[in-house]
């Protein structure tokens, strides 16, 4: 399921890091067996034994790996073992998938411009967690994901690509979410084709998208 496309350029390969459900590793595994993404899941790599993702990951044939945060003594420590886990397989793109860690500049620093995320905000606005419920409770009209390179801020770095949703009167946090959810299964696999492509650069703290600023 995650062999590479019949395309002429070989595929992304791509090691995907997440901490839970990981409904967007689903749609990236969906959309490479359709035939719209030309990436190739080395690994999925999870902090936490019981995340859901590490089972979808299986069940697709992907390697998993578990490196426990609880088990090393330091952020440092554990980001170590992460890095070496992590450039095993050699990827080309480090894809974090609702990976709730934060990481340290050794980490940041040693993929930077090779390492991507996804945020349910409109980023600079809601950094962190309890993002849909901030958007409800500050009566936003507008709330919506963003992708973008990491940096060592949390959730920060320079923007990929935003996609707004609006927030509906009655809106509770779970309608909320999985409307932005909805919206991330689309968007995410569009930028990493994107990469995969060749078509995103990291220009310094700009991002060109076939050779322009996004
Ligand atoms: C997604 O909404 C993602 O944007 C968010 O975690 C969720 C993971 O869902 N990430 C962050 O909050 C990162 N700070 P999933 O496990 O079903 O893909």
């Amino acid at each position: 399921m995650t062999e590479d496309n019949n395309s002429a350029t070989p595929a992304l390969p791509i090691v995907v890091l997440l901490s839970g459900s990981g409904s967007n590793l689903q749609a990236i595994i969906n959309h490479i067996t359709e035939g719209r993404l030309n990436a190739r899941i080395m690994a999925v790599i999870s902090n936490r034994a019981d995340a859901f993702g590490l089972q979808r990951a299986q069940q697709a044939g992907i390697p998993t790996e578990v490196i426990e945060h609880h088990q090393f003594d330091s952020r440092e420590s554990f980001d170590t073992q992460l890095i070496k886990t992590i450039d095993k397989y050699q990827p080309e793109l480090i894809v974090l998938a609702g990976f709730m860690r934060i990481l340290t500049d050794e980490f940041v620093n040693h993929y930077y411009g090779k390492m991507i995320n996804i945020h349910p905000s409109l980023l600079p606005k809601y950094r962190g967690l309890h993002t849909h419920r901030r958007a409800l409770e500050a009566g936003d009209i507008e709330h919506g994901l963003s992708i973008h390179f990491v940096s060592s801020e949390l959730d920060g770095g320079p923007v990929i690509l935003q996609k707004t949703v609006p927030v509906m009167a009655g809106d509770t946090e779970q309608i909320l979410a999985q409307r932005v959810l909805t919206e991330e299964h689309k968007a995410y696999p569009k930028v990493i084709q994107w990469i995969a492509e060749k078509r995103l650069q990291l220009s310094g703290n700009q991002v060109l998208l076939d050779g322009k600023p996004v």
